[in-house]
């Protein structure tokens, strides 16, 4: 049986096949490609969330774990696909260097609760991932997180970044990438940030849940953007000391100068322009890679607003952000 589409949507689905790489396994079913409409929010156990992330919850929620599996989390725009690439170079670097050249990032650390139509699961590429130990990202807050990872004992890398770039972050992602609502304008999204109206919910939420789960879960190594932005090989060596790597000076210096933001925002491995979602001549997914782009985007008035409201959702004084470095 074969479907007809309307003429927008075949132009969607034209302009949106993937480029096929050696090593990609991604397959577009215009059969089952329907994109051309944004994501509704709405309230999952909670949390905002759209489809995308919720559709296959069950299976997700049943996702068996491995006890040497890591699982990179995050809040969306914190630093995801940098730690991810880090990780893959220091676990498969040496002994698999072809894999970083031919297999796009979202294929070598699947996402795990994402389910776009027409495109594997990230469960099932998870599932189907050949390496041990498997990478695997999720943007959960800390109690969405299938109970497989906990009762495995699985290490848990989470990359936290400041509220304020995360914001504008997440703004220029929402604007170009139809997997998520709309963006809007600007003051109208700064509000929904406050309010957590987005996608995995509030910020707030999330980086206070997943500090709060550190403190009684030894296996969370919980890092900063700001930190790896001021000493990206002093945060290599930290990763390594929790997950149990001795890798060579040389060998850290070698990665760290790889991940730096103009190496990553070239390499179409690890750039997203691979992936059918995206409009970069909106936003690039590698856009600034900066602290402190918030100064170019906050009114003195909204950063007033911002601050006394941060003052009464961030109450605990061991968890700290930077905003400058
Ligand atoms: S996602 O979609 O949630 O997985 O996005 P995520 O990877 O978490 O975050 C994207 C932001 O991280 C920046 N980025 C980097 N900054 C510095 N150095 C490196 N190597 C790097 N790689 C990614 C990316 O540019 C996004 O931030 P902004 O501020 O929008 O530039």
């Amino acid at each position: 049986m074969f479907r007809t589409f309307r003429p927008d949507q075949m132009i969607y689905l034209l302009q949106h096949i993937p480029k096929q790489k050696p090593g990609m396994n991604m397959s577009l079913n215009p059969e089952k490609a329907i994109l051309s409409t944004r994501p509704e929010l709405f309230d999952f156990h909670g949390v905002s969330m759209v489809h995308y992330f919720t559709d296959n919850w069950e299976n997700v929620q049943n996702f068996q774990a491995r006890p040497d599996d890591i699982l990179i989390a995050t809040y969306p725009k914190a630093g995801t696909t940098w730690v991810s690439q880090i990780l893959d170079l220091l676990y498969f670097g040496q002994t698999c260097p072809e894999r970083q050249k031919t297999i796009p990032i979202y294929e070598r650390v699947p996402f795990l609760e994402i389910a776009i139509p027409s495109l594997d699961s990230g469960k099932d590429l998870a599932d189907k991932l050949p390496t041990t130990p498997r990478l695997i990202k999720t943007h959960f807050p800390v109690q969405f997180v299938p109970k497989s990872f906990w009762e495995q004992n699985c290490r848990i890398v989470y990359v936290a970044r400041n509220a304020k770039d995360n914001m504008v972050s997440y703004f220029h992602f929402d604007r170009m990438n139809v997997v998520e609502p709309e963006a809007g304008e600007w003051n109208n999204y700064f509000h929904r940030f406050m309010e957590g109206q987005l996608a995995f919910g509030s910020w707030y939420d999330h980086v206070n849940g997943w500090w709060k789960k550190k403190q009684n879960y030894s296996n969370i190594h919980y890092m900063f953007y700001e930190d790896m932005i001021e000493d990206t090989e002093r945060e290599i060596d930290k990763l390594c000391s929790f997950l149990g790597l001795s890798r060579s000076a040389e060998e850290k210096k070698m990665i760290s100068g790889g991940v730096q933001f103009d190496k990553m925002k070239k390499n179409e491995m690890a750039n997203y322009s691979t992936l059918p979602v995206m409009d970069f001549k909106i936003s690039p997914f590698m856009r600034k890679g900066k602290v402190g782009d918030w100064k170019n985007h906050f009114t003195v008035a909204q950063n007033e607003v911002f601050d006394e409201d941060y003052k009464k959702k961030m109450k605990d004084p061991t968890l700290q952000f930077r905003t400058e470095i």
